[in-house]
């Protein structure tokens, strides 16, 4: 249940640098997710969560944007970012909750439901997000879901779990789920909380939205992965147990050295990780500034369709 992985890291340095030297003559910059392993992070210019990478990713002077994430999340960097190049590290980085939601059945609801707004959660594909009246992420899906008018009905998607903490904190009735899940937060088991909460009963507890209900119930607070980092980081409290991939651990150690944070791991295995975000690791990372490869290319037409619920979600302040 605790976290054992390694505080003070062995980095490979001639790797590292050779990434650095690649980045220089390629004038990229390197964005991580927080669930990205150790020492992609540490070489990173950026480290955020969805929300903060999509809004650096139009920021950025630069030629080619190393994203190290999964695959949608470089396509939104990439839809924000037409005239750059964006390369991944891994192509079958992808994400449970994009694979829960193809694009037929949501193209079907829109023409059957035209009045119905379609509030898209980042985890999804461009296609997706090209058929959404409105983006969200797991830090503003509140804000979002709030912005529309309250006589209009939403589709949420794809996220059950966040769909239904939205609907509890906006209390909004007209609101259709989609049942897809995340394949980590959804496996926290609320027995396992409970017993890592006697274990440690000093912890605050900090869960993700994507957690089931009855972890969130538990939980002392509730945000994306980056408002979890900056709660615990500014608490009095000096231990936490942390419902959320346990990459945020590298983020937690450096902000907070001094204070404890114990990782629940999830139902069907000993581990909190994301398995398509451990895909990347520095030697694929390398290749792919060295070739160029694997890139996203888009459909600009397709670009141009899923820039406009991005840029709206965007424009919330
Ligand atoms: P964040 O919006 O918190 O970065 O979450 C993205 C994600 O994939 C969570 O599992
Ligand atoms: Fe997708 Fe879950 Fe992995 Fe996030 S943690 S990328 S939601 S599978």
């Amino acid at each position: 249940m605790e976290y054992n992985g390694p505080r003070f890291m062995v980095v490979n340095t001639s790797l590292s640098e050779e990434i650095l030297e690649l980045k220089k003559s390629r004038k990229a910059v390197i964005l991580a997710h927080h669930y990205q392993i150790d020492e992609i992070q540490e070489i990173a210019d950026v480290i955020g969560d969805s929300l903060e990478l999509s809004r650096k990713a139009r920021e950025l002077d630069c030629e080619v944007i190393a994203f190290c994430g999964v695959w949608f999340m470089a396509e939104t960097a990439k839809v924000l970012n037409p005239h750059r190049t964006v390369i991944v590290p891994d192509r079958d980085a992808s994400c449970s909750l994009v694979e829960s939601c193809p694009v037929g059945p949501i193209r079907n609801f829109r023409e059957r439901n035209p009045g119905t707004a379609i509030v898209s959660y980042i985890n999804t594909s461009v296609e997706v997000k090209a058929e959404s009246d409105i983006l969200c992420t797991s830090r503003n899906a509140v804000q979002v879901v709030n912005s529309i008018p309250a006589d209009q009905p939403i589709l949420f998607l794809p996220d059950i779990n966040l769909g239904n903490y939205v609907k509890r904190e906006t209390g909004r009735e007209n609101m259709k789920i989609w049942q897809g899940a995340c394949i980590v937060h959804a496996t926290f088991a609320a027995r396992k909380l409970t017993a890592a909460r006697f274990e440690h009963p000093h912890a605050l507890v900090v869960a993700h939205p994507e957690c089931p209900p009855d972890v969130l119930a538990m939980a002392d607070y509730i945000g994306s992965t980056s408002a979890l980092i900056d709660y615990c980081v500014k608490s009095p409290a000096q231990e936490f147990i942390v419902m959320t991939e346990s990459g945020v651990s590298h983020s937690l150690h450096k902000l907070a050295p001094n204070k404890q944070f114990y990782f629940v791991a999830n139902d069907n295995c000993n581990c909190s990780e994301c398995p398509y975000m451990k895909l990347n690791t520095l030697e694929k990372l390398r290749d792919a500034l060295d070739t160029l490869e694997p890139r996203v290319e888009l459909d600009p037409a397709l670009m141009e369709r899923a820039r406009l619920p991005i840029e709206r979600m965007l424009a919330l302040k």
